[in-house]
């Protein structure tokens, strides 16, 4: 993986004399010794992890130099935590290693190190301006990487044991929406800022990318139209009834919430539609409760449960080995991978114009089915990624909630969705 890196640096390739090894090194070496030795100066370091409060505390009246402040944190931080990455990257087995996809996200991963480690300090709102730029390039540049890591370790699956591939790809997946929650933050503080709308007396304005009166019952309302709205006219969709708590507001990031409460609905909408074709569709029940810590959602359906021969436990669901979940290695599904790690619109497309275009670029499409004419209804499937629950686990894992699935086999699954309210809770550990 570092071939490229000495590809690269071999173009340079001069010789000079070398006082203290009393021999002639070529440049080549020495850039390259170089810059793993700056990669183990970062990744020697640890992250200084955050809470959401005080994402919000810091946010909520900002100045000049608290802007400032936060710029500076988020380059030497991203540095950090993109080396500690890179450093797991380099420990992988060359067979993985060599796997298409992985290759392309040690590039992607190395030159943005390079870009924080070198990023000279910030010390004006007009040098912020330019770091904001960097940082929105760079959210974009690394929109296929989930697709592209997704694809690598499927395709690694035989040779590693599922609880090391399971443990790396969790490792990868919490760090990065770690750094996409520090990235999005400040670019959203800096515009705020830039447009002088830094009052926060409504708690409806989002802080950065914080809704600190986030109404639950109302996101999960959206994701419902979404659904309906991004698939076929004809189709027919189970009614989703909310109960329990429905005025719980709570502060959280919307566009994380979203994501799981989307992927959720989506998945029990499909399984009651296929359990119950052509007949009338029971209804899915979404339950709130606002509890003293957390805010709670349970999602139940009778789709019919989620074990299968191939599902053993449902937790089996949130893994990306082939073991635990066969259908890691499907073709088809590595082929939707292969079409989105190139250009992550592809099959996207449709849910990501109507979604925030922070989550997107690991969504998963939505099922289409259609009236057929001879059996009632047809069901067209589209290709999947198969990364909704496991992106979801992570998401709902990251400020240190919990995501669980429970199959009453030949009935329904219940889904418990649970997410701390105080905000006290530091970032996943590892990042
Ligand atoms: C990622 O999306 O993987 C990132 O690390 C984004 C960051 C470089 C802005």
């Amino acid at each position: 993986m570092l071939l490229r890196s000495y590809a690269r640096a071999g173009t340079l390739v001069a010789k000079r004399w070398c006082k203290p090894c009393q021999v002639r090194h070529s440049t080549a070496t020495a850039l390259h010794f170089y810059q793993n030795r700056q990669l183990e100066l970062y990744a020697s370091k640890d992250a200084k992890r955050l809470t959401l409060r005080q994402l919000v505390f810091f946010g909520r009246v900002m100045d000049e130099d608290r802007l400032i402040k936060a710029a500076n944190y988020v380059r030497t931080e991203l540095a950090i935590r993109i080396a500690h990455r890179l450093r797991d990257l380099q420990t992988l087995p060359y067979v993985v290693v060599t796997q298409e996809g992985v290759a392309r996200v040690y590039e992607l991963y190395w030159s943005a190190f390079e870009e924080f480690r070198r990023f000279p300090q910030i010390n004006t709102l007009a040098d912020n301006d330019v770091f904001c730029q960097s940082l929105n390039r760079l959210l974009h540049e690394h929109a296929t990487v989930i697709p592209n890591l997704t694809l690598g370790l499927s395709l690694s699956s035989p040779h590693i044991a599922p609880e090391v591939l399971d443990s790396f790809m969790r490792r990868m997946l919490t760090s990065r929406i770690s750094r996409r929650v520090l990235v999005e933050h400040h670019i959203a503080l800096s515009n705020s800022f830039r447009h002088q709308s830094q009052e926060r007396s409504d708690s409806e304005q989002p802080v950065g990318i914080i809704y600190t009166g986030l109404n639950v019952t109302q996101s999960i309302q959206k994701c419902v139209m979404l659904l309906k709205e991004s698939s076929r006219s004809d189709t027919l969709w189970p009614e989703v009834i909310i109960s329990g708590h429905l005025d719980t507001k709570f502060s959280y990031i919307r566009e994380h919430i979203e994501y799981i409460v989307f992927e959720l609905i989506k998945n029990a909408m499909w399984a009651t539609v296929v359990k119950y074709r052509g007949s009338p569709l029971p209804p899915i029940q979404a339950t709130i409760v606002a509890g003293e810590d957390d805010v709670g959602i349970r999602i139940s359906d009778q789709g019919g449960g989620l074990t299968t021969p191939h599902i053993k436990s449902p937790s089996d669901l949130f893994s990306f080995s082939h073991i635990r979940n066969a259908s890691r290695m499907d073709n088809s599904r590595l082929g939707t991978l292969r079409t989105v790690s190139s250009d992550p619109r592809g099959v996207m497309a449709t849910v990501d114009e109507q979604l925030s275009s922070r989550a997107v670029d690991q969504r998963e499409p939505v099922p289409q089915c259609s009236e057929g004419p001879e059996d009632g209804i047809e069901l067209g499937i589209h290709p999947r990624m198969g990364i909704g629950l496991p992106m979801s686990n992570i998401y709902a894992t990251y400020f240190g909630g919990s995501l669980e699935l429970i199959s009453l086999d030949g009935w329904g699954t219940d889904v418990y969705l649970r997410l701390p309210k105080l905000g006290t809770q530091l970032e996943g550990i590892e990042v």
